[in-house]
């Protein structure tokens, strides 16, 4: 009997033991999980996001890294020949990571994605954010901005997107980056033009793990789908690496061929407002010159040219991409004028004839045309598409609205021309809507 009441005792403790140990294992493995669950959202590694296709809000926010990993870098951090951002500042980290996950995103999605760049200084937000809404409402295909921007305007940038995010989850994803300079002609570039308009130069030396990019001045405007001009990236012959659109159609009214002190690309110069730019092949290409006896790098050449000409050039940085075309004119691909239409274009009667033909693609309302009196046509584009609430139908309060306004603008040469402002326009309208009824 008490062998019995011995074996029972046995069996209950080795049961209780047991019972112990799965508990304890069962205790451990839910807090290693717990652990590694708090380690990744604690580290925004490339890993991570790898795994998810799109990424929200909450990743988006981890790439853009939030305040404390983006630190605000003022001016420069520029060694001649040689780029240098401190680790926490967002730049080529936070791009490698985007880029990563993007590439993964795109793969998977089996389409590519525009990846669009533009520099805003000063009192250009409204306008910025304005342009960047004009590309989402019409691509088709998924986007990417970079955002240059002095830092005062970083918090209104983000705070603007992340709002949009909450519309357009899948369809863009963003960064947001300071301007810098070379270290030693920091001022002198500020100063060169506007503010900080020759921060495009440097692109190729700051995105370093970029390949290509459409960039932007912040007073574009896209009527069709940013994926269109995207698409001329893949008809570039092999040494082409830049696409850029003439100054001027009409040699008559063109600014370089009267004026310029300095060489310039063709007949009438090129315009830099609208430049789609293959930034590996910036950065492999070795540049004929006036300056050296050999070819040099994109990172040499810009400071030499800068001290050879500045005396003599009024448009700042887009006269020192002229300087360079025109000694490497092989190396550019000229789009036509509906690709980057200006005030120019109709001021004195209508003179780009592919804009006749198909209509007016990238809009571009330069010398302030959007805020001022002086082309009514450009300024009833700019606001029609800043008054647009998005996810109303566009074709009631986007295209309607906008023909009313345009017909108010018949007594000036561009008014004359406003059915070429829309023509593109009501194409872009009718596509992105089909798309939008698919299942
Ligand atoms: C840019 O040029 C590089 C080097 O020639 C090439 O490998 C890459 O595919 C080009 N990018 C695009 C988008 O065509
Ligand atoms: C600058 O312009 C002046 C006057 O037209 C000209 O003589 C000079 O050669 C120009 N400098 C350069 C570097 O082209
Ligand atoms: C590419 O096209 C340009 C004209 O845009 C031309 O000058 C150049 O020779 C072409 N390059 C090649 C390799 O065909």
């Amino acid at each position: 009997m008490r062998c019995y009441l011995h074996a029972f005792l046995l069996c209950v403790v080795f049961t209780f033991l047991t019972f112990l140990y799965v508990f304890s294992q069962l205790a451990s493995t839910l807090e290693d999980r717990e652990q590694r669950r708090v380690r990744d959202d604690a580290i925004p590694d490339s890993s991570h996001h790898f795994s998810r296709k799109t990424p929200g809000l909450s990743g988006l926010r981890d790439r853009e890294g939030g305040p404390d990993r983006c630190k605000s870098l003022s001016v420069s951090y520029w060694k001649p020949y040689y780029w240098r951002l401190p680790a926490d500042v967002c730049g080529v980290n936070c791009l490698l990571e985007s880029s990563l996950s993007e590439r993964t995103a795109s793969v998977v999605k089996g389409h590519e994605r525009s990846h669009l760049a533009v520099v805003a200084c000063g009192p250009r937000l409204e306008e910025t954010l304005t342009m960047l809404k004009s590309a989402l409402l019409f691509s088709k295909k998924p986007l990417h901005f970079y955002v240059f921007a002095e830092d005062e305007l970083h918090d209104s940038f983000r705070s603007a997107l992340e709002v949009w995010l909450k519309t357009f989850r899948l369809k863009f994803t963003f960064a947001i980056y300071p301007i810098t300079f070379p270290k030693e002609n920091a001022v002198e570039w500020k100063r060169l033009f506007k503010p900080c308009a020759s921060q495009r130069l440097f692109l190729p030396l700051i995105l370093k793990e970029v390949d290509s990019l459409l960039y932007v001045d912040t007073d574009i405007i896209f009527l069709q789908p940013v994926e269109d001009i995207w698409a001329l990236l893949f008809q570039f012959n092999s040494s082409h690496l830049a696409a850029m659109a003439p100054e001027h159609e009409e040699p008559r009214i063109g600014w370089y061929n009267r004026f310029a002190r300095h060489p310039y690309h063709g007949n009438t110069g090129i315009n830099s407002g609208v430049m789609l730019m293959n930034l590996t092949r910036f950065r492999e290409k070795f540049f004929k010159n006036d300056m050296a006896a050999v070819p040099l790098k994109w990172e040499e050449i810009l400071m030499p040219l800068l001290q050879k000409y500045k005396l003599n050039i009024t448009w700042g940085d887009q006269d020192l991409l002229n300087i360079i075309f025109h000694h490497n004119p092989e190396s550019l691909y000229v789009f036509s004028c509906q690709w980057n239409y200006r005030p120019d274009h109709c001021i004195y009667g209508s003179n780009c004839q592919q804009a006749e033909q198909e209509g007016v693609f990238i809009l571009h309302g330069n010398r302030g045309v959007y805020h001022n009196d002086k082309q009514p046509a450009f300024r009833a584009v700019y606001e029609a598409i800043k008054e647009f609430p998005f996810g109303e139908n566009m074709e009631t309060s986007l295209l309607h609205p906008l023909e009313a306004s345009l017909q108010t603008t018949t007594h000036t040469y561009c008014g004359r021309a406003g059915h070429l402002f829309t023509k593109r326009l009501k194409q872009s309208i009718k596509s992105v809507q089909q798309q939008d009824k698919l299942p």
